[in-house]
């Protein structure tokens, strides 16, 4: 088991996966050390529901069949500001052509972007799918910020196993589709989505980790 910060750093975006499932009491374990995270006044805002087995199957069939009718795909919050900073779409320009390189995807290969994107709907094939939300009566910056912990908290944990996750807003793009899917969240705001589970071997895309910036450009230190 890695300690915190080398399992900070083995974290990364794994978009491949073995087939097999973590086994529950595994699970139970990291949710259960994942609600340590802190809260506003100890409010603990989240709920995580888990999705395996014929109940994700069934998810993931709706899923591909809304995405391969074209059927708008829209969250129920706004992720990033519309313009990003022009300084933001170009990294994540480059992440996203990072990305298509590992997967062998040149820039015009129209049908292989398709089915990249297809791919995130149907949560990159991963055994195991958590989806992050919170009250959707009920929440404001500070609540997605909390749930925010619980859900680094998990990508962390799963790191220090040697397991991986992708942490991903497209899985909550269809909400309407997770509310009849998931039994008594009708008034949940669905927040992200976390495939995860063995990262598959010898796989190219999950050698990709986009760079960071230089800690300089962003920390500031006085006094
Ligand atoms: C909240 C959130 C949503 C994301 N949504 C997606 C997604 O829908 N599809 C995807 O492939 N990656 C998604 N990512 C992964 C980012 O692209 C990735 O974290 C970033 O490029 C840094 O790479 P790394 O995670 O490998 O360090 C998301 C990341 C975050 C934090």
């Amino acid at each position: 088991m890695l300690n915190a910060l080398d399992a900070i750093k083995a974290r990364r975006s794994v978009r491949e996966f073995e087939s097999t499932p973590i086994p529950m009491d595994v699970i139970r374990n990291l949710v259960e050390t994942a609600g340590a995270a802190p809260s506003s006044k100890n409010t603990q805002p989240w709920r995580l529901y888990l999705l395996q087995g014929a109940s994700l199957e069934a998810l993931r069939t709706e899923y591909l069949a809304a995405f391969d009718a074209q059927i708008p795909a829209k969250a129920q919050y706004s992720y990033s500001p519309n313009p990003l900073p022009l300084v933001w779409t170009n990294r994540a320009r480059d992440c996203g052509m990072g990305i298509f390189k590992h997967k062998g995807i040149g820039r015009e290969d129209k049908e292989k972007r398709l089915a990249h994107d297809r791919a995130n709907f149907e949560f990159f094939n991963a055994p195991q799918v958590f989806f992050l939300g919170t009250d959707q009566n009920a929440y404001s910056h500070g609540t997605i910020m909390d749930c925010g912990f619980v859900y680094d908290n998990l990508m962390i944990g799963l790191a220090a196993m040697g397991y991986g996750s992708c942490p991903q807003f497209s899985a909550v793009m269809y909400p309407e589709i997770l509310k009849k899917h998931i039994a008594g969240s009708d008034d949940t705001l669905f927040i992200a989505g976390l495939p995860f589970g063995t990262p598959k071997a010898g796989s190219l895309v999950n050698g990709f980790q986009p760079p960071r910036l230089p800690i300089d450009e962003w920390f500031k230190v006085f006094g």
